[in-house]
């Protein structure tokens, strides 16, 4: 039995499908379905909005993953937690007031996350521990589907493993990029706990069956 969870990036999947897709995933083995929302300024490329999510949430019988990557993201918490978020995400290097974000994503009835992206350390983000459900390590630079791991990324996630071994808290570590076959059982073992996977999923000729074959890894 595996303990972890695959999470689908809805990214790499064809836009003008979402349905059809939502329902091959509806019966998939995916856990949760990883939704990126991009802004534009605090990455360069421009996804979706609250009205779409709140689509997906309509469709989808799985937890939506939202992940946000726009800048001062409290201006639009309330929203993506009536579009039917049930994990809600930030990224700490877009956040003035962190754990005051993250406190007020629990307030809406969420599941607070906080991302982390390649350049930052895991200091940042040990003082918010208290009130956190998930950490998206990132393994890309944030904007686009379809990059290479970074390697830096196994150690990053060993040494959060034994930060969060020293405290009483238990989130979720989701690793966000890169993630494939050859490197999907090495991140586990690193510490992952929740691996999300774009283009090897929709890029693959048979996506129900490479979410399988992620999901029986361990
Ligand atoms: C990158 C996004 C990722 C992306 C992953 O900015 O946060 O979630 O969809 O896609 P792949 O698996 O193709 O790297
Ligand atoms: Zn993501």
């Amino acid at each position: 039995m595996s303990k972890h969870l695959i999470a689908p990036s809805l990214l790499a999947s064809d836009f003008g499908n979402f349905q059809q897709t939502i329902e091959m995933l509806n019966n998939s083995e995916a856990d949760w379905l990883h939704v990126d929302v991009m802004d534009g300024l605090f990455v360069p490329n421009i996804t979706f909005g609250p009205g779409t999510v709140a689509m997906m949430h309509k469709h989808s019988q799985k937890p939506l993953d939202v992940h946000l990557m726009i800048v001062d993201p409290d201006r639009y918490l309330e929203d993506f937690a009536k579009a039917g978020a049930t994990y809600l995400t930030v990224h700490a290097e877009a956040c003035t007031h962190l754990h005051r974000s993250l406190q007020r994503i629990r307030e809406l009835g969420c599941k607070a996350g906080v991302a982390i992206n390649p350049h930052t350390p895991i200091s940042a983000i040990e003082n918010v521990l208290d009130v956190v459900d998930l950490i998206i390590v990132m393994s890309v630079n944030p904007g686009f589907g379809g990059q290479k791991l970074i390697q830096q990324t196994y150690k990053k996630l060993r040494q959060l493993r034994l930060m969060i071994h020293e405290t009483p808290y238990n989130p979720l570590i989701e690793v966000d990029g890169g993630v494939n076959m050859d490197n999907a059982a090495e991140l586990l073992e690193a510490g992952a706990d929740v691996l999300v996977a774009g283009n090897f999923v929709f890029s693959s000729e048979n996506p129900v069956h490479t979410i399988e074959q992620l999901k029986s890894l361990q």
